[in-house]
């Protein structure tokens, strides 16, 4: 790179109707910028004619004018030409004006006869300098303005949206998922032929009408997960009747699909402090997972037990897990497809914690994160931990440090997910303060894990 050469010469507009200082201030530039241009108007008008003729780089400003004075000469000057950077002339008793000549626009000022000549051209060359940096921040804090209106013309039309899915599309779906529940009703369910087949379609409906509230339901909730203000009212819940409620639920589908649901809680378990449907949708979540995924003849397992102390906190991920060791209640997954219990080190990979809805991503060893610490809080005794385990193909590694991840998913096309339940699930679980994790081996199974607070 080259060094920069000398600076362009100036191009000056002199305004000032006092010839000797005129002269004066001729003389002085003569000697500090030889190669000046200077051009003099000895008032405002003259001015205006000299700005319309030719191209400036700065004004040198009298304040008081045959046809301007004061504040209103800055004023004059800015409006003809507001581009130019303006150093203003005053004399010894003037300084507060000069000062609000420069909060009006100017850029500078100089004392009369108390100007250098260097110190002339150096308060012209800062003026330009300064102007330029001015109209750069003005270009900036425009763009930035432009930018805002843009952001907030984005929100406002979200919000739209989410007004029209949340009020409109919600209250239509109910009233398809109520028409078709009754036509499924009345059409006889022995019937064969094409009452059979109309029958069958319009079951169809209903289910995909159900999807479709669900789905609608998943999106507003990740909308409030991002605002921080998911709507949980907690209240004493028993984890039983957490676990035997989601059974319910999920039991026809279980006996369509020929999988084992199952509820196995340890024995006399505390109540914990839940919003009793928000559990549920968490439960329904992993239900309606591990229903997708295990084959006939599986198992699904519900369970909950009382987290032990400290065993959270000690970091390895193999041996005491992330809410407390499986050794505490081994019937959560060690337990083989078959039913033979097995070493649970044996079968597990390692716990996945699933991260925190603001780091967005997995934690994949969980070892030393920070949310290891919060997982014991105050009291690490104080936790229910529910389960819910699966004899489905796995969770690949790859795929276990992404599951919790917004709109990732497995099933593609029509007849997958959108990939927001675990997310959601995530968020309702950090609502009550709890965590969630995984444990998944390929071949054997998955277990999901989150914790409750204790009453
Ligand atoms: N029990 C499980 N066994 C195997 N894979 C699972 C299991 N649970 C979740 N996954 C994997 O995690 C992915 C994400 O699950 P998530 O519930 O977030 O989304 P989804 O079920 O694909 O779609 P949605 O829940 O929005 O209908 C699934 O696509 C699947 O690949
Ligand atoms: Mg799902």
């Amino acid at each position: 790179m080259s060094a920069p050469g000398p600076p362009p010469a100036l191009r000056i507009l002199l305004v000032e109707d006092n010839p000797g200082d005129a002269r004066l201030l001729r003389e002085a530039l003569r000697e500090s910028s030889p190669g000046a241009r200077l051009v003099h108007a000895d008032r405002l008008e003259a001015a205006r004619a000299a700005v319309a003729e030719g191209a400036f780089d700065v004004v040198l400003l009298d304040l008081s004018l045959p046809d301007a004075h004061g504040m209103d000469t800055v004023a004059g000057m800015l409006a003809l030409a507001p581009e130019l950077p303006i150093v203003v002339l005053t004399g010894t008793d003037d300084e507060t004006l000069a000062v609000r000549a420069v909060q009006a626009g100017a850029q500078d000022y100089l004392v009369k006869g108390q100007a250098e000549p260097a110190v002339l051209t150096r308060a012209l060359r800062y003026a330009v300098e300064r102007k330029q940096l001015d109209r750069e921040r003005a270009r900036l804090l425009a763009s930035e303005r432009e930018a805002r209106a843009r952001a907030e013309d984005a929100v406002r039309a979200r919000n739209d949206v989410l007004h029209v899915v949340s009020h409109d599309l919600g209250n239509f779906l109910s009233a398809i998922v109520v028409n078709a529940g009754v036509v499924v009703r009345q059409l006889p369910a022995d019937a064969e032929g094409v009452l059979a087949d109309a029958r069958a379609r319009v079951a169809s409906i209903r289910d995909l009408a159900r999807q479709m509230q669900r789905l609608r339901q998943d999106l507003l909730d990740v909308a409030s997960i991002d605002a921080g203000r998911l709507s949980v009212v907690p209240g004493a819940v028993h984890p039983l009747d957490l676990l035997e409620a989601t059974r319910e639920l999920f039991a026809p589908l279980a006996a369509e699909r020929a999988v084992r649901l199952v509820v196995d809680p340890a024995d006399g378990l505390p109540e914990v402090m839940a919003d009793r449907e928000r559990i549920l949708q968490v439960l329904g979540n992993l239900v309606g997972n591990a229903l997708k995924f295990t084959p006939e003849r599986g198992t699904i397992t519900l369970s909950a037990w009382v987290s032990t102390d400290s065993a959270s906190i000690d970091g390895d991920p193999t041996e005491a897990g992330l809410f407390g060791g499986p050794a505490d209640h081994d019937s959560v997954d060690g337990r083989s497809v078959d039913g033979d219990p097995v070493d649970a080190r044996a079968l597990d990979g390692r716990w996945v914690d699933g991260g925190t809805a603001t780091s967005g991503s997995v934690d994949g060893g969980l070892g030393g994160a920070g949310g290891v610490d919060r997982t014991a809080g105050e009291d690490g005794a104080g936790k229910v931990v529910i389960s819910v385990a699966d004899t489905g193909p796995g969770i690949d590694a790859a795929s276990r440090a992404r599951v919790f991840d917004r709109f990732w998913t497995t099933r593609e096309g029509t007849v997958g997910g959108a990939g927001l339940g675990l997310n959601v699930a995530r968020g309702i679980v950090e609502a009550h303060g709890g965590r969630i994790g995984l444990r998944s081996v390929v071949g054997r199974g998955t277990t999901f894990r989150f914790t409750l607070p204790r009453v």
